[in-house]
């Protein structure tokens, strides 16, 4: 099936808007940098990545007729908030399993921000003491067994809702929103960056400007920054998602070396923890745009990118879109890091 012809369960507003960073281009004195909203996209408990993924796992989940849907994440997990909201929305229940990926020794790491959410939109919420893998975990397996045993239907929706199969769609739709969007602003982006860890926001992308590369003969790179600080396995899993999706949405070829591009540095030395270019980059974008971004996620991301407009690797002649994906909601467990 072409990407249009999937079944869509609208979650966000519509698209997520696009606006001109001139202060932050005019600090770091290069490319003209952009970015595109994702944390302002929808309604649901602040949406963000997730929302617009599960657009087109809605249909699925309906299609079923599971009266819960089960996920996992760590305990400041963006992701299982997003699922209990969708769950909510749908009259659904929520099972979340909430590991212990990021060593961050704060007595309200479980308690406040992603976690207080899920929690106060009615998800059952299990902590577990298991550490960071983006794979596929027991604990994820033994939940939904329990809603089973329990006379339950669970859907399962695996971290980051990146290993379904319909993971990828989300993001290769945004690929042709930023197209649309392109003609109304009248500029266009050369390069995008992203944020990557389980895979899918960034493997979409890659999917989705080969399909619209394929009508309209141009190019751009979708540069990828790596935040798991397990750089193989998540360079993996966005090579395999980018081939899958393409493939499922017919691009028609194979993809090329050059259009996939995960990069390092970055995250530092271990998933969650913010390092010295993450805690430079959040007070820029806050300071010179009022744009938050989380220690987690877009802070490495926006590090990468201040990196490769300050040293060139991104051109001055450059516009370039910065994908924000949501997470802030995360900061208060972080709260002593502005202490
Ligand atoms: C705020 C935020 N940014 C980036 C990502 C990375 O997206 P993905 O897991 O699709 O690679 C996530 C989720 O993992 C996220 O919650």
């Amino acid at each position: 099936m072409k990407l249009h012809e999937f079944p869509r369960h609208q979650l966000t507003f519509g698209p997520s808007p696009v606006h001109h960073l001139r202060r932050l281009s005019q600090h770091l004195g290069g490319a003209q940098v952009w970015a595109k909203r994702e944390d302002v996209s929808s309604g649901l408990a602040y949406g963000g990545n997730k929302v617009r993924k599960m657009e087109y796992i809605v249909p699925d989940i309906l299609e079923s007729g599971a009266d819960t849907i089960v996920s996992i994440g760590g305990f400041q997990s963006n992701h299982t908030r997003q699922v209990a909201a969708v769950a909510a929305h749908l009259g659904l229940q929520a099972k979340l399993v909430q590991e212990t990926w990021v060593p961050w020794d704060d007595p309200m790491n479980d308690k406040v921000g992603n976690i207080l959410l899920s929690r106060m939109m009615g998800a059952d919420v299990q902590l577990d003491d298991s550490g960071f893998d983006i794979g596929i975990r027991d604990s994820w397996k033994r939940a939904l067994q329990e809603v089973e045993d329990a006379g339950g239907k669970p859907y399962a929706i695996p971290a980051g809702a990146s290993e379904h199969p319909l993971g990828g769609l989300g993001f290769a739709n945004w690929a042709f929103e930023v197209a649309q969007q392109e003609e109304e602003l009248g500029v266009f982006f050369d390069t995008v960056v992203v944020c990557t860890v389980t895979g899918s926001t960034h493997a979409g992308m890659i999917a989705g400007f080969a399909a619209l590369e394929e009508l309209t003969g141009v190019r751009r790179r979708v540069i990828g920054i790596d935040a798991s600080a397990t750089i193989e396995k998540t360079r993996d899993q966005v090579w395999r998602i980018a081939r899958n999706t393409a493939e499922l949405i017919e691009l028609g070829r194979e993809l090329r070396d050059d259009e996939i591009t995960v990069l390092e540095g970055w995250a530092g030395e271990l998933y969650g923890i913010p390092v010295e270019s993450t805690m430079e980059a959040m007070a820029l974008g806050a300071e010179l745009e009022a744009m938050i971004t989380d220690p987690v996620y877009e802070g490495k991301s926006l590090a990468g990118l201040i990196d490769l407009v300050q040293g060139g690797d991104i051109p001055s002649s450059s516009n370039v879109l910065y994908a924000h994906l949501g997470g802030q909601q995360a900061v208060n467990a972080y709260h002593r890091l502005w202490n």
